[in-house]
């Protein structure tokens, strides 16, 4: 108290031409400068408008008013960066998500987006701490590939040949020997088979990175760029996987809930509102705090794949044709509406499921002894549906090849991949948490597009 000291950030409103609050972006909570207006030319404060940038230095002094317990008694005061209140788009209230999606880049300069922005960044300190402290090595897995890891097709090409007139080979196709590359790449959609090269090497290895897909769903949980998280492990069975998830994800939450206390505290009473302004029937039964305290006292619940569709099937939404898709038989790929069901109106807690069809997963999952399930699990969480898909991997090199061949996959193209179980191949698992539903989890945000800073999503790439 009574120490000079200096200040530089931004207006965020200035009462009277006396009360300025000041904010420089590390914390929910502005500084209130108080300035002497006599003291001051009139031409200076009328620049003191919010969003300017300044520089102030002045006196640490015990605050006369309530809500703060200490105040800056303003001795010079610099304007760095006027901010025209006339042109400036952010106004000292309320935005709509809408509004500050079409001004992302100036939205984070909003509370809402300087906390959400905060507690992502926790959350990704989070994630390195929580598997440097397992002892698994952080491994960057290439961004440019010519696989399709996840056989879904939804790639991003990379190329440099001309979108127009591509050279043609004698077939009349496009000739990607004179690519770049000299065959055709993609950005990728997991970094997950370069990692199990990791895993059978190091042990246990993450990746953690931008990832790209080209699907066309434009909903509130897809983006096509997003940051995926991708954990492999050696010797490891879909058992310890599944315990591995949850750990991870319990980690994050508790992290993020003792590291952005106020940040938190500001979005629980951000979604209070909101909320509010919903039908009673609509509302969430439990506030953004309490949801996230819930999730970390409570064990996940575990449910096979056939067991959840018993549940379906005997469900008053299925028997009352309210599912967009019915659950009728075994082998039914499961839609979101069955996932929330299962979640948020059955279980009433994050469930994993596990034990897929072979049909509706991945090549690269183990086929179980029935010939008919793979060890896939999901983790799915209320209000979010999927926020972790995994399994554990084929480890057996024929039935691996055989299975490739079933989806149309040239052994001959993934040879690297199926090295490693031609050399001392064993039991490995390993999983992908998309990063961005985690932080909509955990900020309570509706809309995946207001958790990363710059959203991209089918006919969208501004800023
Ligand atoms: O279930 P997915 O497709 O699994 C994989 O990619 C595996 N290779 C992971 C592994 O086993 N190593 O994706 C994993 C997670 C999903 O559960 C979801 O949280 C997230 O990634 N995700 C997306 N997030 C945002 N936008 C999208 N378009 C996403 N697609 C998947
Ligand atoms: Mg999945």
């Amino acid at each position: 108290m009574g120490a000079t000291i200096q200040l530089k950030g931004w207006v965020r409103t200035f009462r009277s031409n006396r009360f300025l609050a000041l904010n420089d972006g590390s914390c929910q909570a502005s500084i209130q400068c108080v300035v002497d207006f006599e003291a001051f030319p009139e031409a200076l404060l009328r620049r003191v408008t919010t969003g300017a940038s300044v520089a102030v230095v002045g006196e640490l002094v015990p605050s006369q008013g309530s809500g703060q317990a200490v105040e800056v008694a303003v001795k010079t005061l610099e304007v760095l960066g006027d901010c025209p209140a006339d042109s400036y788009p952010l106004q000292p209230k309320r935005h709509s998500l809408e509004f500050l999606r079409e001004i992302a880049h100036l939205r984070m300069r909003t509370n809402t987006f300087g906390a959400v922005m905060r507690v992502r960044h926790a959350a990704a300190f989070a994630v390195h701490e929580f598997f440097n402290q397992q002892g698994f090595f952080y491994l960057n897995t290439p961004i440019i590939t010519a696989s399709d890891a996840e056989g879904a097709g939804e790639l991003f090409r990379v190329t440099t040949l001309p979108a127009d007139g591509a050279p043609k080979n004698d077939e009349g196709l496009t000739d990607f020997r004179q690519d770049f590359f000299e065959k055709p790449t993609n950005l990728t959609v997991s970094g997950q088979l370069e990692g199990e090269l990791g895993a059978m090497a190091l042990g246990k290895i993450y990746t953690f990175g931008p990832t790209f897909r080209a699907e066309n769903s434009n909903t509130t949980r897809h983006l096509s760029e997003f940051w995926m998280i991708e954990p492999e492990m050696a010797f490891h069975d879909l058992a310890d996987n599944m315990d591995l998830a949850e750990a991870f994800c319990k980690h994050i939450i508790k992290a993020v809930m003792e590291r952005c206390q106020e940040d938190l505290a500001f979005l629980d009473q951000r979604l209070e509102q909101e909320e509010k302004s919903k039908p009673q029937a609509q509302r969430a039964e439990q506030g953004l705090l309490e949801k996230l305290q819930f999730v970390l006292d409570n064990p996940f619940v575990r449910c096979t794949y056939t067991e959840a569709i018993d549940i379906l099937k005997e469900s008053k939404p299925n028997k009352k044709g309210q599912f967009k898709y019915p659950i009728e038989t075994w082998g039914a790929d499961l839609q979101s509406e069955h996932e929330r069901f299962l979640v948020e109106k059955h279980f009433k807690s994050p469930v994993i499921l596990f034990d897929y069809p072979a049909k509706i997963k991945a090549f690269y999952m183990r086929l179980n002894e029935d010939g008919q399930t793979v060890r896939a699990m999901d983790v799915l969480f209320p209000g979010i549906g999927e926020i972790v898909g995994g399994s554990q991997r084929e480890e057996r090199h024929d039935v691996l090849v055989e299975k490739m061949k079933a989806v149309g996959i040239d052994p001959e193209h993934l040879d690297w991949y199926l090295d490693t179980r031609k050399f001392g191949t064993c039991v490995h698992s390993g999983f992908g948490l998309g990063f961005e539903r985690m932080v909509q989890f955990v900020t309570g945000m509706g809309n995946i597009r207001d958790v990363i800073p710059f959203p991209r999503t089918p006919g969208n790439a501004e800023f």
